[in-house]
């Protein structure tokens, strides 16, 4: 292990696949939460749980940094595997799968959609409902999944809404300023209608919030059910023309974008 430091050493050029600057050492609870292993104050929860080891030794110490490509970490006894760089992903969800690595039910999952051999720690960046398609993020850096869904952040998502009946500009003013669900108020969205159909209406709403099922009930307190719901943007990451069940990794630039709008640096 190696001795707390002010300043982290940049190595560059150790991610041959890369083309990031690698921070060694790091400390051991960033090292944890960009494997994966959970956030950033999680993986301090561990530690001074007395969870963590650093080549055998219980490591409590906040300030404590390890060099990943030399010191062994375990959690609870497991070592914590890194092979090299945070990875992170963008899926195509497609309907009938659920948002899980695994189901106790035995239904399909996104994890048989991305690759888990090659990126073990991989994991969803928050959840699309059994039936909602779109764009899902995976990623092994907790810290940044953390930061990506927390209410602080405020990261945009944006949904392609198809809801039954004829909205009008009414319910869009009432999805703008606010809809009263039984878990409170929701935030402020953006929303529009993009075509009026038959018997339903296809709607854009921008949500910052998380919460479960949140569009579906907005959509439901207005008595425009969602009849579907595919999501086409999260934070600066767009679904573009990916297929559905496809999975792509994201750019540099992309990566840079959401580390940019969770306050992470670049
Ligand atoms: N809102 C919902 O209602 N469902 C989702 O899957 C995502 C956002």
């Amino acid at each position: 292990m190696v001795a707390p430091q002010d300043n982290d050493r940049l190595e560059v050029g150790l991610q041959s696949s890369q083309s990031e600057e690698r921070v060694v050492p790091l400390r051991l609870q960033k090292f944890l939460a960009r494997a994966g292993v959970a956030s950033r104050r999680g993986s301090e929860d561990l530690m001074t749980a007395g969870r963590v080891t650093v080549n055998g030794v219980v490591t409590t110490e906040l300030g404590a940094k390890v060099d990943p490509l030399v010191d062994v970490v375990a959690v609870d006894g497991v070592p914590v595997l890194v092979a090299g760089a945070p990875v992170y992903l963008a899926l195509h969800k497609p309907s009938g799968v659920v948002t899980t690595m695994s189901d106790p039910q035995g239904r399909p999952t996104v994890a048989t959609l991305v690759p888990t051999d090659q990126y073990p720690g991989l994991f969803p960046v928050g959840r699309l409902d059994f039936e909602t398609t779109g764009l899902l993020l995976f990623t092994t850096d907790g810290e940044l999944s953390h930061r990506l869904l927390h209410p602080r952040w405020k990261v945009e998502k944006s949904y392609a809404v198809l809801a039954d009946g004829r909205l009008d500009a009414k319910d869009i003013e009432r999805l703008e300023v606010g809809i009263k669900l039984d878990d409170g108020l929701t935030a402020p969205a953006k929303a529009r209608i993009l075509d009026h159909r038959a018997t339903n209406t296809l709607a854009e709403i921008t949500i910052t919030e998380g919460r479960k099922r949140q569009v579906r009930r907005m959509f439901s307190a207005l008595s425009h059910p969602v009849i579907e719901l595919h999501r086409v943007r999260f934070g600066p990451v767009e679904l573009g023309m990916l297929g559905p069940s496809s999975w792509r990794h994201l750019s540099a630039d992309e990566v840079t974008d959401l580390r940019r709008v969770t306050e992470m640096g670049e």
